[in-house]
C-alpha cells in the first residue's frame, strides 16, 4: 500500500491506472477509522481494481463552534487498518495542500441541505460537496462509497455528481452498529464510559418509534414525541432535533403516507451524534 500527501503525486499514480484501463474504488474518510469505514472499503475492495482512502479532516465543514481541533486523528492507526483491508493508496494531504491560498472555489447543493443537520450546520454541506469534488477531480474514481448513516450527505453527495455530471457512480452501503445498536462514528470516542452506556437512549428510542409504526402508528408528533420523551429519561442526552422527513425530499412531513426517515440528532454530554431509521413500505 502506497501513503501520499501530495495532490500531484495521487494525480499521477491514478491517471497511470486509468491509462491502463483499471477501475478506481473511492473512500473518502475523516479518519479515526472504524468498522463502518472498513466495511466500505471491502466493499470497494470486492467491486474495483485499485482503491483509495482518503484521510483529511476538512476544516471547511466544520462550524466556527464546532470539533476540528480536536477532531481525533491517528493516521498511523488508520494506515495499518487501511493495509489490512487492502486498500491500494492512501491520500492523506494536509489541510494547505488541500487549501494552498484559500479556498477561492465552493461547490452547493439546493434544498436536500434545508432540514436537519443542514439546517444546524451552516455551511457544513457545502464544505463537504467542495472537498468531495476536489478528491473526485483529483482521483477521478470509477465508483464511490458513503453510508447511509449519514443520510443526508449520502442523498446531497447523489444530488451533486448527478447536478455536475460527475462520472463517478456514487455506491450506498449501510450503517455498522455496535451490539447494543448504538451506530459506529468516529466521534463516539470522545464519549466516556458514563457517556457511551447513555448513549444506547438513541438507538432505544429509534426502537421504540419503530415498534408505534409497526402498531400503526403514522402520525409525525405522535413519533417525535415517543422518542423525546424516551431520550428525557437519560439525563446525559439532550435532543439536537427529531425530525420525520420525506426519504427523497428531506422536507418533514405531518404524516408517514409515502417513504420515510425518522432522523435524530442527540448530545450526549458534548457530543453530538446523529441517527435514523427508513419506512419504505406499509404506509
Ligand atoms: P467520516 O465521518 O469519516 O465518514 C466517512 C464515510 O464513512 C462516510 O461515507 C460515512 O457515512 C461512513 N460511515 C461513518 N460511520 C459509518 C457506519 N457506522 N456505518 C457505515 N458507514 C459509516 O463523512 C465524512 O467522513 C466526511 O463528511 C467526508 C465524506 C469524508 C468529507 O469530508
Amino acid at each position: 500500500m502506497i501513503t501520499l500527501k501530495t495532490v500531484q503525486e495521487t494525480r499521477e499514480i491514478t491517471e497511470s491506472w486509468i491509462k491502463q484501463g483499471l477501475k478506481i474504488g473511492f473512500v473518502p474518510t475523516m479518519g479515526c477509522l472504524h468498522d463502518g469505514h472498513v466495511s466500505l472499503i471491502k466493499r470497494a475492495r470486492s467491486e474495483n481494481d485499485k482503491v483509495v482512502v482518503s484521510i483529511f479532516v476538512n476544516p471547511i465543514q466544520f462550524g466556527p463552534n464546532e470539533d476540528f481541533e480536536r477532531y481525533p486523528r491517528d493516521l498511523g492507526r488508520d494506515c495499518l487498518i487501511c493495509e489490512k483491508t487492502e486498500a491500494d493508496l492512501v491520500f492523506a494531504p494536509s489541510v494547505d495542500e488541500m487549501f494552498p491560498c484559500h479556498n477561492l472555489a465552493f461547490v452547493d447543493i439546493k434544498e436536500l441541505g434545508d432540514y436537519l443537520c443542514g439546517a444546524k450546520r451552516p455551511g457544513h454541506f457545502r464544505g463537504v460537496c467542495t472537498i468531495v469534488s476536489k478528491f473526485f477531480n483529483i482521483i477521478r474514481p470509477d465508483r464511490a462509497y458513503f453510508g447511509e448513516k449519514d443520510f443526508q450527505q449520502l442523498a446531497i453527495i447523489q444530488q451533486m455528481t448527478l447536478g455536475l455530471s460527475f462520472s463517478t457512480q456514487i455506491v450506498a452501503c449501510p450503517t455498522v452498529r455496535e451490539s447494543d445498536g448504538l451506530a459506529l462514528s468516529s466521534r463516539n470516542s470522545y464519549l466516556s464510559d458514563v457517556e457511551r452506556r447513555a448513549a444506547r437512549v438513541i438507538p432505544k428510542s429509534l426502537d421504540l418509534a419503530r415498534n408505534a409504526l409497526a402498531g400503526g402508528e403514522r402520525d409525525a408528533t405522535t413519533l417525535k414525541n415517543i422518542i423525546i420523551q424516551k431520550v428525557a429519561t437519560e439525563p446525559l442526552a439532550m435532543v439536537d432535533y427529531i425530525e420525520v422527513v420525506d426519504a427523497t425530499l428531506l422536507k418533514p412531513i405531518p404524516r408517514i403516507d409515502r417513504p420515510a426517515i425518522v432522523a435524530v440528532a442527540v448530545f450526549i454530554g458534548e457530543t453530538r451524534l446523529i441517527d435514523h431509521f427508513l419506512i419504505e413500505e406499509g404506509f
